[in-house]
């Protein structure tokens, strides 16, 4: 036990086992933990409660940031503790359970939840179960390798758990930058202005009586799944590479081009390793999940700073970055999710927002979530608070998925997270669509003769046309518009056999 870590020395005796503070979590409570793609998750009670679960069914309601790593989705889900489950997740066990109607699952923009928690329009956590390298000597909370919703869950919960993890790097204070904006209707503006200001302060301020119980544990995050980029991914990032670099000389950008902000798996981490080999320096970050690309950048001297809300690395990354903090410390900060994410702020900021698509439509609208229109993915995550309010909102996919049985670019997509008022650019591995100031039917055209697969390009060209006879600003043929993912259902393909 480390039990300088705990620097109110007053707070010594709330020391606990897992098991024992698992026990203060009570049939049917809603708890607020930590935890932002896989990074920072409160590990040992979630783990001791899902265990207890087993023999003594219970139901609770889980808000985190962002998904958990450590199995603990599918820990909760084969316990059957979980009835509701909020913001996101990246689970198969319990996407399963969400798509068989067992686990209630609110996809909600990652900005959102703690502001409809002030609000009241969420039911307050009655526990916060948030994981620390320390607790300071005013009782603060000093956050791991993610911030996400923990600052809120902390602030407005009844009881607190702190999970001290002991294998996390103590370095990692002073790398967050904790701030909650003010109640409506006073509220000021967020007073950021460069990815790189600070505004707020480095460990979570709460009243030290409401935490009830300190657990030690050093348990690691997961390392991230990302793969290495394919011949498909460098493809995309080099017509995006090349897309950034025209909009510099024509002036539209600046050389540096402004803070960027990539979502989170394998296509947009190689689009952000394809900018290794371009012309840009100085690049910064205002983004929610810092990646291995971040790293990889700003040892190549091409990222001058990096503003995220958490970090998740491959076992590749992760000894290199948290065994050597000292070097990117000063490059990096860590903020409440609803600060990364503030759609105030990636207005103000002018962020390039790369996120993925499951699919797009010929008009641009994007479906980032739902396989079929029906069967959960992942969730919406931050996309949408960045792609809204972008400088330019692009959005990334393969143009088609499941060895061509699928395509990425479809008549109609078959659920809506974007819409087609808030996508700028699309790109695939075939080309890059600009949709700027382009009517419904020029949009078209570009989606076609740039982004889908030639295995579809002939029969998307062939229901754009027979769409177009019929006619309307933005032509479709209701019976069809559906009928690829249809035959999908049906026969394992959208191809026609
Ligand atoms: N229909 C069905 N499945 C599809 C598909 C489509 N149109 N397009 C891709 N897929 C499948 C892939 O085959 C792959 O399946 P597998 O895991 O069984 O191999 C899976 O989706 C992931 O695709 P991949 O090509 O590896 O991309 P990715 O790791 O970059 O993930 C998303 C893509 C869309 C699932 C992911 O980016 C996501 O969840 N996005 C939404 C949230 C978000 O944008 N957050 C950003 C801020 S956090």
């Amino acid at each position: 036990m480390s039990l300088e870590r705990i620097r109110l020395a007053s707070l010594h005796n709330k020391v606990m086992s897992a098991e024992q503070a698992a026990d203060i979590i009570e049939d049917g409570m809603t708890v607020g933990m930590s935890g932002f793609t896989r990074a920072g998750e409160a590990k040992a009670v979630p783990q001791a409660l899902a265990i207890k679960a087993l023999t003594t069914p219970m139901k609770i309601s889980l808000m985190t940031g962002a998904s958990l790593g450590n199995d603990l989705d599918k820990q909760m889900t084969e316990a059957g503790m979980l009835a509701r489950r909020m913001p996101f997740q990246v689970d198969s066990t319990l996407r399963q359970a969400i798509n068989s109607g067992q686990v209630m699952f609110i996809d909600q923009h990652l900005s959102e939840t703690v502001e409809q928690l002030r609000n009241h329009q969420l039911r307050l956590p009655d526990i916060a179960i948030i994981e620390a390298v320390a607790i300071t000597e005013q009782g603060h909370i000093v956050p791991t390798t993610s911030v996400g919703n923990s600052a809120s869950f902390a602030i407005f919960a009844k009881k607190v758990i702190i999970e001290i993890n002991t294998g996390q790097n103590p370095n990692l204070e002073g790398l967050h930058d904790i701030y909650i904006p003010s109640y409506r209707p006073t509220r000021t503006s967020l007073p950021l202005v460069k990815a790189d200001d600070r505004i707020g302060s480095t460990a979570i301020a709460i009243d030290p009586a409401k935490i009830v119980a300190i657990v030690f544990t050093n348990k690691s995050d997961s390392p991230s799944t990302v793969t290495e980029p394919d011949a498909d991914t460098q493809a995309i990032a080099n017509h995006l590479v090349a897309f950034l670099e025209q909009e510099v000389i024509d002036g539209r950008l600046p050389k540096n081009l402004g803070p960027l902000q990539a979502g989170i798996g394998n296509i947009a981490n190689a689009v952000m390793s394809g900018l290794l080999k371009s012309s840009f320096e100085h690049l910064t970050m205002y983004s929610e999940v810092l990646q291995d690309s971040t790293f990889d950048l700003i040892d190549a001297g091409k990222l001058d700073f990096a503003s995220g809300s958490s970090i998740t690395l491959s076992e590749r990354r992760n000894k290199a970055v948290f065994g050597n903090l000292e070097k990117y410390k000063q490059k990096l900060v860590l903020r409440p999710q609803e600060v990364s994410n503030h759609p105030e702020l990636v207005r103000r900021l002018g962020i390039i927002a790369i996120n993925t698509a499951l699919e797009f439509d010929l008009y641009g609208n994007i479906n980032s979530t739902h396989v079929c229109g029906t069967k959960m993915m992942n969730g919406i995550g931050g996309s949408g608070d960045f792609a809204r309010n972008a400088h330019l909102a692009i959005f990334v996919t393969k143009s088609i998925a499941k060895a061509g049985s699928i395509s990425s670019v479809v008549p109609m997509v078959s659920h809506v997270d974007h819409t087609e008022h808030d996508v700028d650019i699309l790109v695939t591995e075939q080309g890059l669509a600009d949709l700027r100031g382009l009517a419904p039917r020029e949009r078209a055209i570009q989606v076609i003769n740039h982004c889908v697969h030639p295995s579809y390009r002939e029969a998307l060209l062939d229901y754009y046309n027979r769409a177009c006879a019929k006619g309307g600003h933005t032509p479709h043929i209701l019976a069809e518009a559906l009928s690829w993912h249809q035959r999908l259902e049906q026969t394992g393909t959208m191809q026609v056999k």
